[in-house]
């Protein structure tokens, strides 16, 4: 068994995924045995609490970037994890994070890294530099967490056509629905299954 422990901080539809997806045993040896949420209203608690899943609560606000950090690493020691996912966690973590856990936590980004990403691409922000920029596909990407914000290995990528008319949230329930939705619980379960290996900074999977 692996331990995962997911990161959020609001809605919750990808930690969702990965709950619906080890219930229908999907996650191979994965089992989430914590929910860590950054906000204390974030409607993702509730989903965890109805999958049964412990949840604690680390809050953010008026709490400095290393301290918040450390805390966190913490919190990850105690609850023993093998695998951090931050899904939908909006804080940026210091470089404590990935040294306390090497290229064992991931995160999954509403775009084409290294294409809209970095600090201030969050959430529909994504999707609005993407109908801005007029690209004419986007997606998501679910890549490993290193000292670069958005910039650590890739692990998985799929894309979705980019439509005449689409508005922010048009685009982002596409690119949940037909991609991260997807690949976060198959990334999971890949690196639960030990088939993700990361050699000078690149990810090689063997699905
Ligand atoms: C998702 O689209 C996720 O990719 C994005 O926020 C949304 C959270 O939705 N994450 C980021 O932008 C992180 N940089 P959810 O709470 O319903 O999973």
């Amino acid at each position: 068994m692996k331990n995962i422990v997911v990161l959020v901080s609001g809605g919750g539809t990808n930690l969702q995924a990965l709950l619906d997806a080890e219930h229908r045993g999907e996650l191979g040896p994965g089992h989430i045995t914590c929910v860590i949420s950054s906000s204390p209203s974030a409607y993702a608690l509730t989903r965890a609490e109805n999958a049964g899943v412990k949840t604690r609560v680390l809050p953010k606000k008026g709490v400095d970037r290393e301290t918040y950090t450390a805390q966190m690493v913490k919190a990850l020691q105690e609850e023993q994890a093998d695998l951090v996912i931050l899904a939908g966690f909006m804080v940026i973590l210091g470089p404590e994070l990935p040294a306390a856990f090497p290229n064992a936590v991931m995160n999954v980004h509403p775009a084409l890294i290294p294409s809209f990403c970095g600090p201030g691409y969050y959430g529909l922000h994504v999707h609005e530099a993407v109908l801005a920029a007029g690209v004419k596909v986007t997606g998501a990407t679910v890549h490993f967490v290193n000292e670069v914000c958005d910039g650590g290995p890739i692990i998985l990528q799929g894309t979705v056509p980019v439509k005449n008319g689409d508005t922010p949230e048009v685009l982002q329930r596409r690119v949940m629905e037909n991609v991260e939705w997807k690949l976060l619980p198959k990334a999971a379960r890949l690196f639960c299954e030990g088939k993700i290996h990361v050699e000078n900074g690149i990810a090689r999977v063997d699905e």
